[in-house]
């Protein structure tokens, strides 16, 4: 048996079954077809997989330079570079091996009616949920513009709702004052779980050029950098979703076993693996079989128990 198929590993996300808390996130990992080639890479490693962010027409993305390595991170400004849902939907979802893991649409728009013409053509295709991301820092119109005001979350997540009846998670910015009352608004939009967090405004500057390393001038800070800020953020939205029992995919920075952990503890359901896929593609089996070995260690039957177990000191 590998530790891919463990029960204990296995994790219901929207009743949906994952057989391992871990997603593999969007832009990270293409269309669901990246990392195959890679040998010994298995999707099955992955409870989930987000696909590329996917807008109603195609796009080209940013300019170069499109992506920077920084202290335990990247900066990256792709521009939601993708051939666009038409596209998504009858050529490439015909390709995924649906046996393999649960695949997870990732959309984006530049208006409401956007997101909603996307996600309805999401609704009448085989995938297993759709996530709606309204926090991307890397476009003009929409995305992370809509994700910090908490009234145009709220009305993008109620369009969305319309839309489809698959399980909708919302990708929350963390460029934002208080994300758990704009959580709060999307979850009495519809929304029926919450990923959290995208990555962070960020610049790098050549400073004998004195300009902007990234094409688009800034972009978003991905990797071990952000954890600590997720994890806050992470802990934060779990104190809405507690009592309406909406599942996290806890996300940012995380590399290892202990990394996966502390985001179950913070109050995640499922745990996302983005950057660490550039720089180590079978990271994913070496997550699962230490999360395995925590749970024997901590004698748990199931890493579902782990979710918000965090005892915070008192004063
Ligand atoms: C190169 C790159 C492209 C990304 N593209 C998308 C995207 O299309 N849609 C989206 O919702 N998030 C996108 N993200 C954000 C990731 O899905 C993830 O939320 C973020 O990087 C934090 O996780 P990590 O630190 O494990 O990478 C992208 C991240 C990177 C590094």
């Amino acid at each position: 048996m590998t530790t891919s198929n463990h029960s204990a590993l296995a994790v219901d996300f929207c009743g949906l079954n994952f057989n391992t808390p871990l997603v593999l996130l969007s832009g990270c990992v293409g269309f669901g077809e990246e990392y195959t080639r890679v040998k010994g890479f298995s999707n099955r490693d992955a409870g989930a997989i987000c696909l590329k962010g996917t807008t109603l027409e195609p796009r080209l993305g940013n300019p170069p330079h499109r992506v920077c390595e920084t202290p335990e991170g990247m900066i990256n400004a792709i521009g939601l570079q993708n051939p666009g849902v038409d596209k998504v939907v009858n050529e490439i979802l015909p390709q995924l091996d649906f046996n393999e893991t649960r695949f997870i649409a990732n959309v984006s728009g530049s208006t409401i009616e956007d997101y909603y013409e996307t996600t309805k053509r999401f609704d009448d295709s085989p995938i297993d949920a759709i996530e709606i991301n309204i926090s991307c820092p890397n476009v003009k119109e929409g995305g992370v513009a809509f994700g910090n005001d908490p009234e145009m979350s709220a009305r993008v997540v109620e369009a969305c709702r319309k839309a489809t009846n698959k399980p909708l998670i919302t990708k929350l910015s963390p460029n934002q004052t208080d994300i758990a009352g704009n959580a709060q608004r999307c979850i009495d939009a519809g929304t029926d779980a919450f990923a959290a967090i995208n990555t962070l405004m960020g610049m790098a500057i050549d400073i004998e050029s004195r300009t902007p390393i990234i094409g688009n001038n800034q972009g978003g800070l991905s990797g071990p950098a952000i954890k600590p800020a997720a994890l806050l953020k992470v802990h934060q939205v779990y104190q809405v979703c507690r009592d309406h029992g909406i599942p996290i995919i806890g996300q940012g920075g995380v590399s290892c076993a202990e990394d996966a952990i502390e985001f179950l503890i913070a109050g995640a359901t499922a745990v996302g693996v983005g950057t660490a896929l550039f720089y180590d593609p079978l990271v994913c089996q070496k997550i699962n079989a230490g999360i395995l070995e925590y749970l024997q260690r901590h004698e748990l039957e199931s890493v579902q128990q782990l979710t918000g177990t965090l005892q915070l000191h008192g004063h």
